[in-house]
């Protein structure tokens, strides 16, 4: 029996998934589901999707130990300007996910992303959804 010097090479999560293919069709079905919400697509009218989807890719690359790294705006000042609620959040969070589902990627895979979700949450959200607390009296 022989020894293996070399270390096991484990795969990436992008690589598991398959790759900048898997990436590109994820995130083109992504915004087909927002622009299919009619809780979202208002806050896209004014929005360039070619590069959005572009940045999308690589941020979701990074996120999967890809070879791209994100290079678009930093997300909070990108955010701020279309004051996101938490239900728009949660709408595109799930589609994320669905997608990446659709695809078949593995279920550590959608926790990893998940996670990744949920730590963005406060980054990318802005308005205040509860009344109270925006100062609306009762
Ligand atoms: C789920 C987490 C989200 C991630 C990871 C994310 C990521 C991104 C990225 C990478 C960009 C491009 C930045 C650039 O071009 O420099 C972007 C832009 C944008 N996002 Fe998001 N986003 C998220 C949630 C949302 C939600 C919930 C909405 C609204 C419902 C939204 C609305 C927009 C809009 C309107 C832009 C374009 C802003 C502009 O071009 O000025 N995003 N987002």
């Amino acid at each position: 029996m022989t020894t293996t010097t070399q270390p096991e090479k484990t795969e990436s999560m992008y690589d598991r998934i398959g790759g900048a293919s898997t990436v590109t069709r994820v995130v083109d079905r992504l915004y087909t589901l927002i622009l299919d919400d009619s809780l979202l697509r208002p806050t896209f009218h004014d929005t360039d999707l070619a590069p959005l989807k572009r940045h999308m890719a690589a941020l979701l690359s990074q996120v999967l130990d890809g070879p791209k790294a994100y290079t678009g705006r930093d997300l909070a000042t990108v955010h701020k300007p279309v004051a996101i609620t938490d239900a728009q959040y949660r709408s595109v969070a799930d589609y994320l996910l669905a997608c990446l589902y659709i695809e078949h990627a593995p279920a550590d895979v959608l926790a990893a992303v998940a996670e990744t979700l949920t730590a963005l949450q406060a980054t990318v959200v802005s308005a205040d959804s509860d009344p109270a607390a925006a100062g609306v009296s009762t």
